[in-house]
């Protein structure tokens, strides 16, 4: 780790628009992309569950639209306020700060391992998050849609804190079940109110709440339900899930509290609470805002702090609903989550952008920020599963994402996940289809073929071999055209967020190659009037591998790498994350941060390989995995 200040990469375009001859094509084509990644809770280590609803899905999505030549900006941090971090630090006997700190520290390392492509991960304790999250809620209260409000609200006898509902269990008065959650029962799915149970005893331990008198500040989601109406209508694109969910959430919208009786967040930042020690800003809603602090945080150390300006306010000037293509002037965001995140990004975070806005029914002003773009996707995955059932850390089902690293290659998580990963249906991991499709897919079809072409130029050429002057082949014209084509069905399907059918697709590419080989048998070649057939024919195999291996490049960025060099390549072919020591900009602690300069890399396209270039010595890309990890790994789950 370099203990610096500051710097992450200047904003700007990426290296080969700067070299176009007339520099404006490039321009034209380029756009303005937020990648928003869900913000892991500092309360644990993550678990591959985790990762495969918003970590690896959003850096395949990020790295492609870079080498597509877009303007990335990907952004997020560990979510570290709320009630679930306060309960954790008591529980293991330390203050909620030093506990996020520990577990900002994990995480940052977990993603750092997978190689995902931040350019800003940050955390919701900096003092610049702060500001930002007190600026939005300033602005949203001048305009009307922050309200106060007083409730009944429970509180622990013995401690004099605030039991959130969640927190509260007793028997439901609507089916009679003896564990209803105070805010749902789990029996009979009502939605609960917790003074209503019969006989609620905290969860925490096992006393009878007090139901007490208190202030706080509701969302006024009622006024923002047309804007928000709006703004679902001329979403495009959208998995029918995650649009017909939030469609439905609109029909019954109440005011919601986003204020909390806690100590651990961010003040009020009002007359008459901002020096209360008891009230605090509710968790979610400071960490829907950490998309706008992180990239304000990633602009102020850029260099230019107003570099995240195109990102968010629309050049249109048409306010914050993105017109009907979707984009608010050449800006784009892109939301990425699991499912049980998406009420607050598809309807409590574009509500705070447009009452923030003044686009509600109470109109308002935009405060210093100015107008804010709303969501241009949601884009949210289901649920990953372990060997039938749902992760818990509590009853050990779970594989935790330094523990997989340890023992496997990044790339071979990266694979299952977006092959085989929770994209639109719920889908379950399970050791022995890991262990299959590491083996028979990444080994035996993608590495053996780069094996098999690399060491047979080298041994029989030295280099990569020329193409015979005779020419082409019918099949080597076809095999060439496959790889190409891959450029727009690979790139168009991982833009539409069709993640496993586009790494499929690419897979194609790989087995056409390999029945290629097959066919051609190109080791038959070997006597002295053949070889320039031979060479043709690897010649042909390797631009193929060149292709299909920057089509796999937003997947696989470890290994692409590692071909890209096996190729005789030189430089960055596929970025990476850096792990920063950085000081908070404002006067706080130091903290770690993800960011990189991803400015450099491979183009979204087929480059031309050079005959004679040297090329290096094979070396196995994957690593085989011997079958006794199944049984090895399912012993280390409970049963
Ligand atoms: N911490 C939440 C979770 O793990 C996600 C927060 S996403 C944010 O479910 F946008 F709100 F930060
Ligand atoms: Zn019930």
């Amino acid at each position: 780790m370099v203990d610096v200040v500051g710097p992450v990469r200047r904003p700007g375009t990426p290296h080969w628009f700067a070299d176009a001859p007339d520099g404006s094509l490039g321009l034209l084509l380029m756009s303005h992309v937020l990648a928003a990644v869900a913000w892991p809770y500092a309360n644990g280590p993550r678990h591959i569950g985790h990762v495969s609803g918003f970590g690896v899905p959003s850096d395949v999505f990020a790295r492609y639209m870079r080498m597509a030549g877009h303007d990335v900006l990907m952004v997020s941090g560990t979510d570290e306020h709320g009630t679930p971090i306060q309960v954790q630090a008591d529980a293991d006997g330390v203050t909620p700060r030093e506990l996020a700190d520990r577990y900002n520290r994990v995480i940052v390392e977990d993603l750092h391992g997978l190689g995902l492509s931040y350019d800003l991960f940050t955390r919701t304790t900096t003092r610049n998050h702060y500001a930002v999250v007190q600026e939005l809620f300033e602005g949203m209260y001048r305009n009307g849609y922050i309200v106060p409000k007083t409730t009944m609200g429970a509180i622990s006898p013995s401690t004099g804190r605030t039991l959130p509902d969640r927190y509260i269990e007793g028997t439901c008065p609507i089916c009679g079940y003896d564990s209803a959650r105070g805010d749902q029962c789990d029996n009979c799915g009502n939605q609960l109110d917790p003074i209503d149970l019969i006989d609620p005893k905290s969860r925490i331990n096992g006393e009878t709440p007090k139901f007490v008198e208190t202030e706080h500040f509701f969302l006024d989601l009622p006024a923002l339900a047309e804007v928000l109406r709006q703004w679902l209508d001329t979403r495009e694109g959208w998995r029918p899930n995650v649009l017909r969910f939030s469609r439905n959430l609109l029909d019954d919208l109440q005011p919601r509290a986003i204020t909390r009786d806690l100590e651990w967040g961010v003040p009020i930042p009002l007359d008459g609470w901002r020096d209360r020690p008891d009230k605090r800003i509710y968790v979610w809603f400071d960490a829907v805002i950490g998309y706008l602090s992180a990239s304000i945080e990633w602009a102020r150390r850029s260099g230019d702090p107003e570099a995240w300006r195109v990102y968010w306010n629309s050049k249109d000037g048409e306010g914050s609903v993105p017109s009907a293509d979707g984009v608010g002037g050449d800006a784009r965001s892109y939301y990425f989550m699991g499912k049980d995140n998406i009420v607050f990004h598809s309807v409590i975070w574009p509500a705070l952008l447009s009452g923030y806005s003044g686009e509600g029914s109470r109109d308002g002003a935009p405060g210093e920020l100015g107008r804010l773009n709303l969501p241009t996707e949601v884009v949210s995955s289901e649920y990953l599963t372990m060997e039938g059932r749902k992760f818990s850390s509590s009853r050990k089902v779970v594989i935790y994402v330094r523990d997989f690293l340890e023992r496997y290659d990044a790339d071979a998580l990266r694979y299952f996940i977006a092959a085989a990963g929770p994209e639109s249906n719920d889908t379950d991991f399970t050791w022995a289809e890991f262990l299959r499709r590491n083996n028979d897919e990444l080994v035996a079809g993608w590495g053996n073929l780069v094996n098999r072409c690399v060491s047979m130029a080298a041994k029989n050429f030295g280099a990569i071999p020329p193409v015979d002057p005779a020419g082409l082949t019918e099949a080597d014209e076809a095999l060439l055209a496959t790889s190409r084509t891959g450029f727009t069905t690979v790139g168009d399907l991982i833009g539409r967020h069709r993640q496993k059918q586009a790494i499929g697709e690419a897979m194609r590419v790989v087995a056409e190659a390999n029945r290629y080989l097959s066919e051609q048998a190109p080791w038959k070649l070997k006597g002295e009037a053949d070889k320039p057939r031979m060479g043709t024919i690897l010649h042909v195999a390797l631009q193929v591998i060149s292709d299909a291996n920057t089509l796999l490049t937003p997947f696989l960025p470890h290994s692409a790498q590692q071909v890209h060099e096996l190729l005789g390549g030189t430089g960055v072919h596929a970025p990476m994350p850096v792990i920063e020591q950085v000081d908070d900009l404002d006067g706080g602690p130091s903290y770690p941060v993800l960011t990189g300069d991803y400015t450099v890399g491979a183009r979204w396209e087929s480059v031309s390989i050079e005959a004679g270039r040297p090329l290096a010595t094979p070396k196995p890309v994957f690593r085989k995995l011997d079958p006794s990890i199944v049984d090895e790994e399912l012993a280390r789950l409970a049963d």
